[in-house]
This record gives C-alpha cells, sequence and structure tokens, in this order.
C-alpha cells in the first residue's frame, strides 16, 4: 500500500515468516485478487444467503487495487483470528469473514467447529479507503483463493473459484479474472458464476474515483439492494440490466468505447434512479455535480463517461488519452477532491506466485 510505512512493512514480512503454533501442517494457503468496478451493476439478490443476483453483470478488473490474504488453518478451534494490515480487523469486517470461511468450509465437509476449525487470517488490502474504490471484491475474491490452497484444492478452476468469492460478496465473483469479466446471474449456486469476457481488452481505458466525501455510506449494499427491490422499478431494472449486458458484450467485442461508457453511464443512472424511488439515494450535491461536469466536458468534445456504485464517490471511466484532461478539469473544479486511477488488471494469483521475493515487491 502506497501509505505503508518501511516499519509496518517490515512488520507485516515478520508475521507474514511466523507460522502459528498450532498450523494443521500443509494447511496454509495465499493468494492476490484485484478490485472490479462493475460497468453493468449487480443490484439486487434474487437468494440473500448464496448471494445469487437477480441479473448479470459485467465490471472492469483494476490493476491498481489489489488484496494479498493468506490463511492457515489450525487445530485450535479458539483461535479464530484475523489481522487486517496487521492490526485484529474491525469486529463487522471479522465476522462476515469468519461467516465466509464457515460456509466455505461446510461447502467441502471441513469442521466448522471443534478440533481443527480455528484459523489465522491475515489480509493486506491495497486498496486503501481513500482510493474510493471497495476492498471487499478482492478481499472475498482473495479469501476464497487462499482458501483453495490450503485446503489443497489443486485442480479448482476459476468457475468454482468465483462460485465461492460470491459467498462471501456477490461483486467478489468478479474479481477471480482480469479485464472484462461478466457474472451470469443463473439461478442457483452452480449457474451463478463469473467468467472473463476479454482477459486482455484492446481498449485503452481508465477508471478514475473521485473522492469527494470521506464519510461511511449509510446503507450497506444488501439492505439498499433489499429495499431497491420494493421499488415500483425493480423488475424493469433487472429487465434493462440483462439489455445493457447483451449491448456490452458487443461493444466490448467491437472495441467501440463510445458505446461501453455510454452502457455504463445508462446503468448508473438507471440504478440511482430506482434507489431514489425506494425512498432513498446514495448521491450528495457533490456527486450531480461532478456527473454533471462530467456530462458537460463530453458535450464539449472530451469523451468520458460516469458511473457509481452504493456511495457518494464517483467513477469517470475515461480514454487513457483523455485521462490527463480529466483529471485537470476536475481538480480546477473540485479542488479538495482526491482522484485515483487505474487500467486493466489480471486474475487471481494463488499459492506459487507468492514466494518471499514477489510478496516484497506485493508490498513495495
Ligand atoms: C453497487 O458485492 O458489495 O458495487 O453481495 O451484499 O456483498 P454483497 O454486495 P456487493 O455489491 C456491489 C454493488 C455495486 C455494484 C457491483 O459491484 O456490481
Amino acid at each position: 500500500m502506497a501509505s505503508m510505512t518501511k516499519e509496518h512493512e517490515a512488520e507485516q514480512q515478520e508475521r507474514i515468516r511466523t507460522t502459528p503454533a498450532q498450523a494443521i501442517p500443509g494447511r496454509a494457503g495465499v493468494a492476490r485478487a484485484h478490485a472490479n468496478v462493475a460497468l453493468v451493476k449487480y443490484w439486487g439478490k434474487r437468494d440473500e444467503r448464496l448471494r445469487i443476483p437477480w441479473a448479470s453483470s459485467i465490471s472492469m478488473t483494476l490493476d491498481g487495487y489489489w488484496t494479498t490474504t493468506r490463511f492457515t488453518a489450525l487445530a485450535d478451534p479458539s483461535c479464530r483470528t484475523f489481522l487486517l494490515d496487521g492490526a485484529p480487523a474491525p469486529k463487522a469486517a471479522a465476522g462476515r469473514a469468519a461467516h465466509a470461511i464457515n460456509i466455505l468450509r461446510e461447502r467441502y465437509g471441513l469442521p466448522t467447529d471443534g478440533e481443527n476449525s480455528g484459523y489465522f487470517l491475515e489480509s493486506w488490502n491495497h486498496v486503501p479507503v481513500s482510493s474510493g474504490f471497495a476492498s471487499s471484491a478482492s478481499g472475498f475474491a482473495a479469501l476464497a483463493g487462499a482458501f483453495a490452497d490450503a485446503s489443497g484444492l489443486k485442480d479448482i478452476g476459476h468457475r468454482e473459484l468465483s462460485r465461492l468469492a460470491r459467498l462471501g460478496s456477490g461483486s467478489a465473483s468478479r474479481s477471480i479474472d482480469g479485464g472484462f469479466v461478466e457474472w451470469h446471474a443463473g439461478t442457483d449456486d452452480a449457474s451463478s458464476y463469473a467468467e472473463p469476457l476479454d482477459e486482455h481488452p484492446g481498449v485503452d481505458l481508465r477508471m478514475m474515483s473521485v473522492m469527494i466525501s470521506d464519510a461511511q455510506k449509510e446503507i450497506a449494499s444488501t439492505e439498499g439492494m433489499r429495499r431497491s427491490a420494493r421499488s415500483p422499478y425493480f423488475s424493469v431494472w433487472v429487465g434493462q440490466c440483462e439489455d445493457a449486458c447483451r449491448r456490452m458484450r458487443e461493444a466490448v467485442a467491437e472495441n467501440d468505447i463510445e458505446a461501453i461508457g455510454s452502457i455504463a453511464e445508462g446503468n448508473a443512472r438507471q440504478m440511482h434512479a430506482m434507489t431514489l424511488c425506494a425512498g432513498f439515494t446514495y448521491f450528495t450535491p457533490g456527486t450531480l455535480a461532478v456527473t454533471r461536469l462530467v456530462e458537460q466536458l463530453r458535450a464539449d468534445g472530451l469523451e468520458c463517461f460516469w458511473t457509481c456504485d452504493a456511495g457518494a464517490n464517483p467513477k469517470i471511466l475515461v480514454p487513457a488519452s483523455n485521462e490527463n484532461q480529466v483529471a485537470a478539469a476536475i481538480a480546477e473544479r473540485f479542488p479538495q477532491a482526491r482522484c485515483e486511477s487505474s487500467g486493466f488488471g489480471p486474475g487471481i494469483a494463488i499459492g506459487h506466485h507468492q514466494n518471499r521475493e514477489e510478496r516484497k515487491e506485493d508490498d513495495a
């Protein structure tokens, strides 16, 4: 992480070398997964427990942001530790990780209580909260990979990994692969998984986040989705997403930036319009001011498009050649806002790449 001090880094390296005393031999695994931002959004669960969405979604995996996770299975059931960036994880995050680990263990017939049900989980987020990109997608994808590695699931393919990641957080299903990724909604656990739409995109696109607010979102995704399902427009939304996915597939195949951007912006508009009709919004006046500026820049001939997730900070999809101009316009109009940007990132890396030298590079 950019803000990590040398001391902190050294501490982490020390910790990673330290195998907990009661580790079950051979039961440790490591994985690194990148963050993603949806261009056609996942917003609505058909099945909350299994996180089966009502509609398919399409995302861009990001190069600049990732999570590295190490999972060690322990004999001692009383040890269930989750260290996030070297410190005990906040209670909510620890609870969510514990829940995901239980589900994964149940799935493979591994103990969820009693002997051999402990664990030592360590995660390093290279997705600073201040970047405006969410870390839950990369976090739960990396957890699925580290768990699979530790559990000796050697032949596990990306499709199954995507299903495992989905159980922790829906958007994590799309962080198993790189480039453009599509999550097929499916109707049950077996049919709901993501796969690459184009692992090596022919378009040079960047995703910028514009941090206008540090405030935590008031309505978490699951609750926001629940409320949205009560909107009179919810069924329209679901149909629109399937249509947007169909058009996005074509736009990606044709390397058509204009179409990719317009479909993404239109889809974000529909999601946020629906939340308004359900009686809430993630938008603030600042969000609207940024989206308005993006529209104005585009009207003036500078190609760029906005999207926005479940929070106030918009993202801007921009051809690499226009990035500096867009960043300058944002800086001029919103001098307090922080901008970060990223291009396309790779799929998950499990186990083998994580020798110590590479870990050092990761953490640099
Ligand atoms: C607006 O994946 O965070 O970013 O499954 O409840 O963990 P849970 O939801 P989560 O929702 C992401 C919502 C979104 C759109 C998207 O990423 O597709």
